[in-house]
């Protein structure tokens, strides 16, 4: 079926309201996507049809809500191209899923042992890792970023070490934009003996992931920026990866027999998923993850490209603004962070919004590395999903032009 993001946009019931008064131009979807009806009716039609608790009962709301849960779990390995659904955990969110890796993994890891990461990580996958380093002794080594805002992986060969047991990298940036070339990263790692985790949460809303062709260990990821609901996400691990981490929490759901002396755990994945999920959410996450599959991907990758394109030569033109990130479209998503001369971030972001409808996200972005790398405090940020428009390009480059001439 042809592409057509205004009939898109259609089923996204939010889009057409009119928050403060005026059409609403939704540019900050790198933060949070909004949900499409059809992730909607699942979990309305869930919650009124099959809300239970799961693994527990064995009457027929809990067998329903039992069977939807597994069938997410399905869905999000299809999805991910797990070899099976037992290597997905349902966390939630990738904030969760990089801590649980952390401890998990780190449980295995020696003082002096080695993580590297990099300047442009959000602060989910530097703090635990710095977390498991004052409990550990642990060394984190850090890959530095470019003039145009990717991870140098000429550093690579300096950086890794035969000290280095994992690295963990964002699969894009979520400031700039940036898609690191896993590729490469795999194969540095593999040659020091190192597993590789990818924060995967600005990667997976543009489309389904292949973790086994990528080569990786471990990829972490996000419901709310792919389309479903909050509080949930997903760690993936190869199963023999996620067989050698211990439990991180502990409570009903995640053990096996459990006695004062001793308790002994479950398998990946119910270990790492004590207590009681959210069950909605991951049906949310399933529907989300089908919705996705069911868009014609070339056409909303042109599509995000051109906007993209649009965002990035606009934005050139509007004196005094700096690009923070690649200036050309290739290996880069659809986020494009930006500082106006003069102005503060978050004085553009309240201007756009009250003047145009124009929802952007400022200020750091949980990167506060990066933008210590690049001398600001913060930055403005437009980040696109399938359903934007030109309409909603035309009003962030007016509203940002009108902003300079008010503001700067
Ligand atoms: N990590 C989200 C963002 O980049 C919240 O906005």
């Amino acid at each position: 079926m042809r592409f057509d993001p205004d009939k898109l946009r259609s089923e996204f019931p939010i889009l057409s309201t009119h928050p403060g008064g005026r059409p609403l131009h939704y540019l900050d979807n790198a933060a949070t996507a909004q949900l499409p009806r059809a992730v909607l009716d699942a979990v309305s039609r869930h919650e009124t049809e099959s809300r239970a608790n799961v693994a527990r009962g064995v009457h027929i709301l809990a067998e329903r809500a039992s069977m939807a849960y597994e069938d997410a779990r399905g869905a999000m390995a299809r999805y991910l191209n797990a070899a099976s659904p037992d290597e997905i955990a349902f966390t939630q969110g990738t904030t969760a899923a990089i801590n649980i890796a952390a401890q998990g993994l780190g449980a295995g890891f020696k003082p002096g042992d080695e993580v590297v990461l990099s300047e442009l990580e959000h602060h989910s996958n530097i703090v635990p890792w710095q977390l498991l380093r004052d409990r550990t002794g642990i060394v984190l080594r850090v890959l530095p970023v470019t003039d145009d805002g990717r991870i140098d992986l000429s550093a690579l060969d300096r950086v890794l070490t035969k000290r280095c047991k994992l690295v963990a990298l964002a699969h894009a940036s979520n400031v700039t934009g940036a898609v690191t070339d896993v590729a490469r990263v795999v194969e540095a790692a593999r040659a020091v003996g190192a597993r590789v985790l990818l924060d995967g949460a600005q990667a997976v809303p543009h489309g389904p992931i292949d973790v086994q062709a990528l080569g990786i260990d471990l990829y972490a990821l996000s419901g709310h920026k792919m389309f479903a609901p909050n509080g949930i996400g997903v760690l993936w691990g190869r199963q023999e990866v996620l067989a050698q981490m211990p439990p991180v929490f502990g409570g009903g759901g995640m053990i096996r027999h459990v006695t004062f002396d001793a308790t002994t755990y479950a398998d990946p994945p119910k270990r790492f998923e004590p207590g009681t999920p959210p069950i909605a959410q991951a049906v949310g996450l399933g529907a989300a993850a089908r919705w996705i599959e069911a868009l014609d991907r070339e056409s909303v990758v042109a599509h995000e490209l051109r906007l993209t394109g649009r965002m990035l030569n606009g934005l050139a033109g509007i004196a005094g603004t700096r690009i923070i990130g690649p200036t050309g479209l290739q290996a880069r998503r659809g986020v494009v962070s930006f500082a106006l001369e003069g102005v503060h971030p978050h004085d553009l972001c309240q201007w756009v919004n009250d003047r145009f409808g124009v929802a952007l996200r400022g200020g750091h972005h949980c990167a506060e590395p990066l933008m210590r790398r690049f001398g600001l405090d913060g930055t403005s940020r437009a980040s696109l999903a399938p359903y934007n428009t030109d309409a909603d390009i035309d009003a962030l480059l007016e509203g940002v032009a009108d902003a300079r001439r008010h503001l700067a």
